[in-house]
């Protein structure tokens, strides 16, 4: 099995969203021994926001596109790459200011490609990324998952609505929350790595 983990908090082994997903994968390596874990670090390594460059080069057919266009569909071919490349996703989510970081939306931008990621069909439009288990680890200073603040969670019903359009449907939620919260901190990662079942 390949397991995909993207990384998108730019606070190392400090990262609660990193840790959760750790425990995430230890517990999937624990099942299913041999596995293999490709790490893409978004914060280590960020994918640009999306620029005309890039736009002009997906809607370039492959063959007539201009060295700069080459050079700039490269990003978005490598994250489709991995992707597709991979059993199982975990993603690693810092909740920052009611929905997700700029660099894992960046590289959901890059990922989203009309007729290869997704297509449109008379029926209405169709995810093309199948067959892959994801969870989402998501770290924050408050708890979303019940009570007053959960309508102000944007961040996993984007990500669930998003990577269902790309046909990512079999998606788990874990959470690490309260991490602000004195009475919820010291347990929260363990506590949201016991939520899953792998
Ligand atoms: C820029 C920024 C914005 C944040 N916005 C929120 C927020 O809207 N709600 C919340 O509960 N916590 C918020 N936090 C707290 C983070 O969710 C929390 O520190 C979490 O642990 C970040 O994930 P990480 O540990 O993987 O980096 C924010 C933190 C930062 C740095």
């Amino acid at each position: 099995m390949q397991i995909l983990q993207i990384i998108s908090s730019a606070r190392g082994t400090e990262s609660f969203s990193t840790q959760l997903s750790q425990g995430i994968i230890d517990k999937l390596l624990a099942v299913h021994p041999g596995s293999t874990v490709v790490v893409r670090d978004l914060a280590q390594a960020p994918f640009p926001h999306l620029e005309e460059a890039h736009l002009h080069a997906y809607f370039t057919p492959a063959e007539g596109r201009s060295p700069a266009q080459q050079q700039a569909v490269r990003h978005s071919d490598e994250a489709i790459a991995q992707v597709m490349g991979a059993d199982v996703l975990v993603i690693g989510v810092p909740f920052y200011n009611f929905s997700i970081s700029s660099s894992l939306k960046a590289w959901l931008d890059h990922l989203t490609r009309a007729n290869i990621t997704f297509r449109y069909t008379p029926t209405g439009p169709e995810g093309l990324i199948t067959g892959k288990k994801v969870y989402v680890a998501v770290a924050s200073g408050g708890i979303y998952s019940a009570g007053p603040m959960q309508p102000y969670d944007f961040a996993t019903p984007y990500l669930r609505w998003m990577l269902g359009f790309l046909g990512m449907t079999d998606v788990t939620v874990a959470r690490a929350e309260g991490l602000k919260l004195p009475e919820f901190q010291a347990t929260a990662v363990q506590k949201g790595i016991d939520s899953v079942a792998v």
